[in-house]
C-alpha cells in the first residue's frame, strides 16, 4: 500500500497569479496548494493501479458525496479510457452514497449518512469507494461496517487527499492521491461551508474566506 504523492509540510504552494482563479475567489485565497493538472496526472496513475487489481470483474464505484464528485467524475474517465483501449474490459456501474461531518473547519464527532438503504445492491460486488479526503478517518470508519453487513466480494477505497495529523485515529485508505500537511483545503470539489467546489485547484483559504463564508 502505497502512502500517495507525500507533500511535505513546509510546502508554500504557488502564487494565486500564475493561475486562473475566478473573480469570485480571487480575494479569498491564500495559495495555490495543488494544481488542478497535477491532481489530474496523479488520478491517472491512480486509475491504473487500481485496473490491475480490480480490472478482473465487474467494479461497482461508490461516491461519497459531496466533495468525492469531481475526484469520481475523473477517476472513472481514466478507468474508462483504460477500458476502451485493452484487450480485456470490465463493465463499471455507479452509486452514490452521502455523509457529512464536517462544520466549518471542524470534523465533527457525529457523521450523518444519507442513502444507507440503497447499499444493499452492493452485495456480492467489488466496490471501490472514492473519497475526497481523509482526515481522522471517521467518516470511512463509519462506512465500512455499513458497506460490510450487505455482504460486499471486495472493498477497496481510494482517496484523492489524506492528512498527516495528530487527529487520524489510524484509518488508510486502499490508494492515496496525496499526503498533505494538517491545513484546510478546498477547491476542486472540498468545501468551506459548500463554497469553492467551483474551483479547480486545490487552495489555501485566506482569513478574509474564513469570515465572509463563516457558518450562520
Ligand atoms: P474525516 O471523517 O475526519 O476523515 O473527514 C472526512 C471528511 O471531512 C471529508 O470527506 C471532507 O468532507 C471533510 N474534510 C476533511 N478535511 C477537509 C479539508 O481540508 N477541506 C474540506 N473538507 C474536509
Ligand atoms: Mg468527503
Amino acid at each position: 500500500m502505497s502512502s500517495g504523492l507525500r507533500i511535505p509540510d513546509d510546502e508554500k504552494g504557488h502564487d494565486l497569479n500564475m493561475f486562473c482563479i475566478p473573480k469570485h475567489y480571487e480575494d479569498d485565497l491564500e495559495r495555490v496548494f495543488i494544481p488542478h493538472g497535477l491532481i489530474m496526472d496523479r488520478t491517472e496513475r491512480l486509475a491504473r493501479d487500481i485496473m490491475q487489481d480490480m480490472g478482473g470483474h465487474h467494479i461497482v464505484a461508490l461516491c461519497v458525496l459531496k466533495g468525492g464528485y469531481k475526484f469520481f467524475a475523473d477517476l472513472l474517465d481514466y478507468i474508462k479510457a483504460l477500458n476502451q483501449n485493452r484487450d480485456t474490459s470490465v463493465p463499471l456501474t455507479v452509486d452514490f452514497i452521502r455523509l457529512k461531518s464536517y462544520h466549518s473547519e471542524e470534523s465533527t464527532n457525529k457523521v450523518a449518512v444519507i442513502g444507507a438503504e440503497e447499499l444493499c445492491s452492493l452485495s456480492k460486488k467489488n466496490v471501490l469507494i472514492v473519497e475526497d479526503i481523509v482526515e481522522t478517518g471517521r467518516t470511512m470508519m463509519t462506512l465500512l461496517p455499513l458497506l460490510e453487513a450487505h455482504n460486499p466480494k471486495m472493498v477497496k477505497v481510494v482517496s484523492l487527499l489524506v492528512k498527516r495529523t495528530p487527529k487520524s485515529l489510524g484509518y488508510k485508505p486502499d490508494y492515496i492521491g496525496f499526503e498533505i500537511p494538517d491545513k484546510f483545503l478546498v477547491g476542486y470539489a472540498l468545501d468551506y461551508n459548500e463554497y469553492f467546489r467551483d474551483l479547480s485547484h486545490i487552495c489555501v483559504l485566506n482569513e478574509n474566506a474564513r469570515q465572509k463564508y463563516k457558518a450562520c
